[in-house]
């Protein structure tokens, strides 16, 4: 497990379900976190917990979607704890405006609930980079690491959108590996993490009955072709979160890792 004293993080929607349960274990690993997400409240509740357990960490709000805020939460990181080393891209997400359904077809998705799911898992991922990437240009040195999907890997039915867009975010993954290694530093790596199927609130409509609370066909299918047979907990992500910011990752750069309790490996037979 890595001592990540001294170094600091950035998690981009640290607020939430997955990326929250990150900087807690990066903090409890030495880091010191910034907690950055579009709910002050939702990154002050999760920089309270660090702080509460004797970490440091402080809570950014800001918008992965606007150069400006992101610039503004830069200003207050350096301030507080000094240049980044560490970037963890993880505000992203899909909304029901965006899925294909029984109410809304794929020929009747709106343009503009399209726009937002890449916007926010796209360009959410790029302008974080853009802005935080050059302090590790500076020391030659550095880890990023996005948020994939397994939507991202092959498509899943409904979710157009966001299947796109983590299929670009892989894409990106694999090029800003490259260009920073051949332009800057082989020292800054870049990977992604696949999770599986985690249920949150992004996907709960998908996979759980509002009325009955039991799984849908959906969540049964997920869970019939998980050979885990569960779905992911926030838990599950830390071993290769730890693992792909230590040293012990120094030559994995590029690659999208998968941590889904096997649903990518089986073909449903
Ligand atoms: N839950 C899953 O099963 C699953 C599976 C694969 C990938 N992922 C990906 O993992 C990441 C985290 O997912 P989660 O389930 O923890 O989601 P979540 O909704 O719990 O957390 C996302 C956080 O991002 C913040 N956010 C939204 N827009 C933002 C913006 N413009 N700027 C800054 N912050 C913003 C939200 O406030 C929220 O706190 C996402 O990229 C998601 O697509 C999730």
């Amino acid at each position: 497990m890595p001592d990540l004293a001294g170094k600091v993080v950035v998690v981009t929607g640290g607020g939430g379900v997955l990326c929250g349960a990150m900087s807690v274990a990066l903090a409890q690993h030495g880091a010191a976190v910034a907690v950055l997400d579009l709910s002050a409240e939702a990154a002050q509740r999760v920089a309270d917990r660090i702080r509460a357990d004797g970490g440091r960490a402080i809570a950014v709000s800001g918008s992965v979607l606007s150069r400006e805020s992101l610039v503004e939460a830069a200003r207050q990181i350096h301030a507080e704890l000094g240049p980044v080393d560490i970037l963890i891209n993880g505000a992203g997400g899909n909304k029901p405006d965006a899925t294909a359904s029984a109410d809304q077809s794929f020929f009747d998705i709106p343009a503009e609930a399209i726009e937002w799911v890449f916007n926010l898992n796209c360009l959410g991922t790029i302008l974080p980079c853009q802005v935080f990437v050059p302090d590790m240009v500076a020391r030659q040195q550095g880890v990023v690491i996005n948020m994939a999907s397994m939507a991202g890997i092959r498509p899943l039915t409904r979710v157009v959108a966001y299947a796109a867009a983590k299929a670009a975010i892989a894409n990106f993954t694999q090029w800003l590996a490259v260009h920073l290694a051949q332009q800057y530093s082989p020292h800054i790596r870049v990977n992604a993490i696949a999770p599986g199927f985690f249920l949150t609130a992004q996907n709960e409509f998908l996979l759980v009955d509002r009325n009955t609370r039991q799984p849908t066909a959906r969540g049964q299918t997920i869970l019939t072709h998980t050979p885990a047979n569960r779905y992911g907990t926030p838990d599950d992500l830390l071993g290769t979160l730890l693992w792909l910011v230590s040293d012990a990752a120094a030559f994995v750069s590029g690659a999208i890792i998968p941590v889904d309790g096997g649903f990518s490996a089986f073909s449903g037979v």
